[in-house]
């Protein structure tokens, strides 16, 4: 069982997927933060009815809503985490934060990087983008996070036909639905601790 911070910006519908495995036994892990850089976040709607800490944080403005990355830190190693997931996190991570959890921290991109990533590239823009190269495939990649956007070494991928789409919104339903799937595997198996980096690649134990 591993303890998680989730971090978000959006709807949370990633954040509602881990959930779910959660609740169906499929996933060893508890979702012990979920931190925003927003205080109205929609996603901290959707964990009311659990009781998980939300926490919104803020690296330049800060009033009693928020914590500094600072104050979050400690509330992090006071829940124990031992992975962050971004899951529609918009702000860059600290690079300190980075160097406290390095390999322990991971996104979730809606493209297949390293095409189509970095700042300026999400939500719709990732798609409208994917859409407008006329790609025929687009899907979704969880990596591991670095002091670039984007750029950490990739975990897992998974694509999907796009040739037959007529529009960004459908490539967006599609890949949300591989999103929805990928996110909870690759928790699970760091949680099963079958990630492993060697010769520079990222390796999932089947
Ligand atoms: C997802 O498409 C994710 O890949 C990206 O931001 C979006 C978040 O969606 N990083 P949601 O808030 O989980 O619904």
């Amino acid at each position: 069982m591993i303890n998680l911070a989730v971090f978000v910006s959006g709807r949370g519908s990633n954040l509602k997927s881990i959930l779910h495995e959660i609740e169906s036994g499929k996933l060893g892990a508890s979702v012990r933060l979920v931190v925003s850089n927003k205080t109205a976040c929609p996603a901290f709607k959707t964990v009311r009815k659990y009781s998980i800490k939300c926490i919104s944080v803020s690296d330049t403005y800060r009033n009693e809503s928020y914590v500094s990355y600072n104050d979050l830190l400690d509330i992090m190693k006071a829940e124990e985490i031992d992975l962050v997931v971004l899951a529609g996190f918009l702000k860059k991570i600290p690079d300190m934060l980075v160097e406290k959890y390095p390999n322990k921290i991971i996104n979730i991109h809606p493209a297949l990087l390293p095409s189509f990533g970095g700042k300026g590239m999400y939500g719709k823009h990732v798609h409208e983008a994917v859409f407008n190269k006329s790609c025929q495939v687009s899907g979704a990649t969880v990596h591991f996070v670095d002091r670039v956007y984007d750029n950490g070494k990739i975990i897992a991928q998974e694509a999907v036909d796009i040739s037959r789409v007529e529009s960004p919104e459908e490539i967006a339903q599609s890949v949300l639905k591989i999103e929805h799937k990928l996110l909870p595997f690759v928790i699970n198996a760091f949680a099963e601790n079958k990630i492993t980096i060697k010769n520079n690649r990222v390796m999932i134990e089947k």
